[in-house]
């Protein structure tokens, strides 16, 4: 199994699931939190949807990254060494593109990957270590949704933020914003935070992405179900769920449901509930936003950074920002 940057902790505690399992499934209408995709096996097959051709947001990334990684690099550290670190236990691939950008620049790198899962991290640090030499690997088990600490950085260091792979858009916008904040209280300025985020673009190409032939990403949504089932003990019809993807343009969000094509009454009992679900009722599971051009700086900007530069693929499909604590 590959290592990926998840959107948000990739394992959360019992009582969190069982916490958002229980407000998630008696609201109306149902939902349940996106972080809940990333079980074992939901981690993945988010992997396969990452390589999957309809979905062009890791390629298009990637390919931003693979053409200016020197230069992002170069920007960040103006004169001082960088220390990298990264929000999510880090999708290696394109880590590693910065990664060897900097040991290129300053023959050794601290990198510290922050993630709530130490196994993930477990994967991220044997993976960078034996792949790039000068490269340290300081994994950091931590919640960064809730809390962000760093240590202070050494004399004539700085500390570069990558938080990419269109995270960000799997918050609501005033969560990104809390977010983006909380990094920057964690930062110095002259430190640098690199975002990568998902632009608006035609409706087709934005519902392929997240509705692809293969039925991964079907899977990956009807995951979150099973999970349930064995982790809670529920008697959810997984069979009786279907995937759906929807545009919702005017929230700028990609909009993942799961809609129940069968009466049934769902027994949970470590939670001591029983839900009953209707034909044609639905449970919200994700929303993935889509940025228009200008407004990732505009919230780097409110949370106290100064964006310095974005680069784009050919079609603008994705940017990657590079901002600046003030
Ligand atoms: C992790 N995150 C950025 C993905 C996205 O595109 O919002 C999660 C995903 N959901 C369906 N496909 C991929």
């Amino acid at each position: 199994m590959t290592t990926t940057s998840l959107p948000l902790s990739s394992v959360k505690i019992d009582s969190q699931i069982a916490a958002a399992v229980t407000e998630g499934l008696l609201s109306r209408p149902k939902w349940l939190p996106s972080w809940l995709f990333y079980d074992e096996a939901g981690s993945r097959l988010f992997d396969q949807i990452t390589e999957l051709p309809e979905y062009y947001v890791t390629r298009t990334e990637r390919s931003i990254l693979t053409e200016r990684a020197e230069e992002i690099v170069q920007r960040a550290a103006a004169r001082d060494a960088l220390r990298i670190v990264e929000l999510g236990a880090g999708s290696c691939d394109k880590t590693r593109l910065l990664l060897r950008a900097a040991v290129e620049r300053q023959d050794t790198v601290v990198y510290e990957p922050v993630d709530v899962s130490p196994s993930a991290l477990a994967q991220a640090q044997e993976r960078i270590e034996s792949e790039i030499p000068g490269v340290v690997v300081c994994p950091r088990v931590e919640d960064y949704t809730r809390e962000f600490s760093l240590e202070p950085p050494s004399p004539g260091e700085r500390r570069l933020v990558l938080y990419i792979g269109s995270s960000i858009g799997n918050f609501e916008p005033h969560e990104a914003g809390q977010l983006l904040e909380n990094v920057r209280e964690g930062l110095i300025p002259g430190d640098a935070l690199l975002l990568g985020v998902d632009m608006v673009k035609d409706r087709e190409t934005l519902l392929r992405a997240y509705d692809d032939a293969a039925g991964v990403t079907a899977a990956f949504n009807k995951n979150i179900l099973t999970r349930i089932n064995r982790e809670l003990g529920a008697d959810l019809d997984v069979g009786a769920f279907q995937h759906r993807a929807v545009w919702n343009r005017y929230r700028s969000r990609i909009e993942m449901h799961l809609g129940n094509t069968l009466p049934q009454t769902v027994h949970i009992p470590s939670l001591d509930l029983r839900v009953e679900f209707e034909a044609g009722e639905t449970i919200h599971t994700e929303n993935s936003y889509k940025y228009l051009p200008g407004q990732a700086e505009t919230l780097l900007r409110a949370a106290g950074f100064a964006p310095e530069e974005t680069w784009t693929d050919e079609k603008g499909w994705f940017s990657v920002c590079l901002a600046r604590a003030d």
